[in-house]
């Protein structure tokens, strides 16, 4: 809840503005929306309740402060039985690595481990092969006309990664990216009623496929992360139905986390390099600008454009008080166009000096596979400048109608 505010909300101007955000169309280009919210103030409110905050340094602040914290059980119980936080699925994830504070998230955190040299090294020669097969497949297409993008490239190399790493069955991959999609709709801002509904049936499905995964590995470990959890929660929990649920939590959101963000930020970078045919000159004359490329496409249109945090006590944001446990969204794509903190923002410069961004959020909660990700990434585009003929856009893509959760439903290609 606001006390005082420096800057005088106009409710009405932001409930026209998110609901032409949340359309198809608005996710096309959401960027002309997010400099009328930077007009109306660094901190606006929003028409649901909470803050829209859209300073660069405001957002990393907050991110990185102990002042802030996860919307946790204890604050998602306050917010009443009939709310979008008490639906199942909401509850559900309220388990999990992200919506969990110190002292539990520290806990669980170390327990999780990083990606160390040797998974990375094991995952990246699955990411390498499965991007040659990929684009060998794409290339098969290509021939007969067009060919989309997303179903053949971007969505299939993060499950064969998150697949190889956790040791699941490929034959699973497509049920379970499936579910992915229905499952994030509780993640998003402003979930409907069906959509929670959607994400409930999702998430029931996913606790039954990883819970009988966790009995699985129990009977027979292996070198597997599902496996090491285990042992490590073992000595963790005394009980080990608690161990099993905890491992549980992991692995689910660990699936949740890797897949459709990976997938858009494989079509977006695609994008990217389509639109301009001099960044294809560009990265074939030279591949050491690759990393560059991946970097400046995660600030210039991040795959996940809010992230939301509540007040851990009474605060002040640039001049505005804000209560204990109020919510404040961070809209991390519109501070990656800050002007503030980069100059010329709307421009996509692979040379940027300084291509700053939280597309992996900060501070305690920085993403874990922050690292495969940009394995991921770095490979799918040495590939694609090196062994694939110049493409070309056959169509404008379309995009899911979100806000916070960016999803490029199709990325139709055809020869230049
Ligand atoms: C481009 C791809 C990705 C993006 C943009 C992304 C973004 C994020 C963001 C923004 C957060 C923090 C949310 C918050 O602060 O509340 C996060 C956390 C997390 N991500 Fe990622 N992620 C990506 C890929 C992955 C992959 C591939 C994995 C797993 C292998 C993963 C696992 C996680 C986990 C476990 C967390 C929770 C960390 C914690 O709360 O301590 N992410 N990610």
């Amino acid at each position: 809840m606001v006390v005082e505010a420096r800057t005088s909300f106009d409710r009405r101007s932001a409930v026209s503005l998110f609901a032409r955000l949340r359309t198809a169309e608005g996710q096309a280009d959401p960027f002309p929306f997010y400099a009328q919210l930077r007009a109306m103030g660094p901190v606006v409110a929003a028409p649901w309740g909470g803050l829209l905050i859209t300073g660069f340094d405001t957002c990393d602040r907050i991110l990185r402060s102990r002042e802030w914290l996860e919307p946790d059980q204890r604050w998602r119980a306050k917010q009443g039985p009939r709310t979008r936080w008490n639906a199942p699925s909401s509850q559900e994830m309220s388990n999990t690595l992200p919506a969990l504070n110190a002292p539990d998230h520290t806990r669980i955190r170390r327990a999780a481990g990083t990606f160390g040299r040797a998974a990375l090294e094991r995952v990246g020669r699955t990411v390498s092969r499965t991007t040659d097969e990929l684009l060998d497949s794409l290339c098969e297409q290509l021939r007969e006309g067009e060919a989309d993008f997303v179903p053949t490239v971007s969505e299939e190399l993060p499950v064969a990664a998150i697949g190889e790493w956790l040791g699941l069955p490929t034959a699973d991959r497509v049920r379970l990216r499936e579910l992915t999609h229905e499952q994030v709709f509780t993640q998003e801002l402003l979930p409907t009623a069906s959509q929670l509904a959607r994400s409930d049936a999702a998430t029931a499905e996913l606790r039954t496929y990883f819970m009988e995964l966790v009995r699985q590995r129990r009977r027979r470990p292996g070198d597997d992360p599902v496996s090491l959890w285990i042992h490590t929660f073992d000595a963790l929990e005394p009980d080990q139905d608690a161990a099993d649920r905890a491992v549980y939590f992991l692995a689910l959101f660990v699936l949740l986390a890797a897949l459709e963000t990976t997938s858009t930020l494989l079509s977006t970078m695609a994008l990217r390099l389509l639109e301009q045919p001099l960044h294809w000159d560009l990265l074939s004359a030279d591949p050491a600008l690759v990393p560059a490329f991946v970097e400046e496409t995660l600030r210039h249109d991040p795959p996940t454009h809010v992230i939301s945090r509540v007040a851990a006590a009474d605060t002040v944001v640039e001049g505005v008080e804000v209560a204990k446990d109020a919510m404040v969204h961070l809209m991390v794509g519109a501070a990656h166009r800050d002007p503030a903190r980069h100059p010329d923002p709307d421009r996509f410069d692979p040379e940027r000096a300084k291509p700053d961004h939280l597309a992996f959020s900060n501070g305690i909660h920085y993403c874990l596979g922050a690292p495969l990700a940009r394995l991921e990434a770095q490979t799918l585009l040495h590939h694609m400048v090196s062994r694939l003929p110049r493409l070309t856009l056959a169509r404008r893509p379309s995009w899911a109608p979100r806000v916070a959760f960016r999803r490029l439903e199709n990325l139709d290609v055809a020869l230049a």
